[in-house]
């Protein structure tokens, strides 16, 4: 993640076009620098930065669909994970950036739009009957697919939610030296209210290092783990 020294995520409020492209390419560069086989992110995130904003053509299949795993791409090694409790992402293909889209939905999610998923050859599995289980998510995760480590990689309310779980055993952090204040702006661990908001997590700091333009690259353990 990369966030203002209060935190805040959204780069649409700091300002300096120019500045703001030199801090997303911070934010490609060190992301290669880690190895996982698969990448996690939020339904407004995966909108936003990754399917822009296409929305899905649900269909009518010819017979009930079960809950139950769907796998679009057998051979697929890297994936991209996409948290879509409702069933609301539109996709182009089954890949976004050359890796497989994975999408983690609840089961109230319509039959209409599974089949749509299924047509388009997008993996998908369940965790939750309303809200995402994360645990449960995970799990799958590690079992249908060659996935062993897998980086999340925001929004803040996605982020919120896994740590809430205690499911984070790393933080890799672009500290920019911005100071955002825009109110209800997501942070990088913004836990919903409709959760129970487990006590806050200890870190242990591992490594610094100070970038170009004043940035930080900050890396934490987590105490949990
Ligand atoms: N600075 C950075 O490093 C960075 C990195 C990534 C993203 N971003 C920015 O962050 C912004 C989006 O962040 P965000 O916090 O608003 O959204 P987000 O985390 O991308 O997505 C939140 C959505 O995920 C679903 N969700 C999360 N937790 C859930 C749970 N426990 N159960 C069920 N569903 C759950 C909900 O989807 P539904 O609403 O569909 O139910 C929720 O609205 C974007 O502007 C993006 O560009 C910044």
């Amino acid at each position: 993640m990369m966030s203002t020294v209060d935190g805040r995520i959204i780069s649409g409020n700091w300002g300096d076009e120019q500045l703001t492209k030199t801090y997303a390419g911070f934010f490609e560069k060190y992301h290669e620098t880690f190895e996982s086989q698969a990448w996690m992110c939020g339904r407004v995130t995966m909108e936003r930065d990754f399917t822009d904003g296409v929305q899905p053509e649900p269909q009518k299949p010819d017979s009930p669909i079960a809950r139950e795993p769907f796998i679009g791409d057998k051979n697929a090694t890297s994936f991209a994970i996409a948290i879509d409790a409702h069933g609301k992402l539109g996709w182009n293909s089954n890949q976004t950036g050359g890796d497989h889209v994975v999408e983690v939905l609840t089961e109230q999610v319509s039959d209409d739009y599974l089949y749509y998923l299924q047509q388009k050859g997008i993996s998908y599995i369940f965790a939750g009957k309303e809200e995402i289980d994360f645990s449960s998510a995970l799990n799958q995760l590690a079992e249908l697919f060659p996935i062993q480590t897998l980086m999340l990689e925001g929004g803040g309310h996605v982020n919120g939610s896994v740590l809430n779980e205690g499911l984070i055993d790393e933080l890799s952090l672009l500290l920019l030296p911005i100071a955002d204040g825009t109110p209800g702006s997501p942070t990088t661990f913004e836990v919903s209210s409709y959760l129970q908001k487990k006590p806050a997590t200890q870190l242990q700091l591992t490594e610094v290092q100070q970038l170009d333009e004043g940035v930080l690259w900050i890396k934490y353990r987590f105490g949990n783990k």
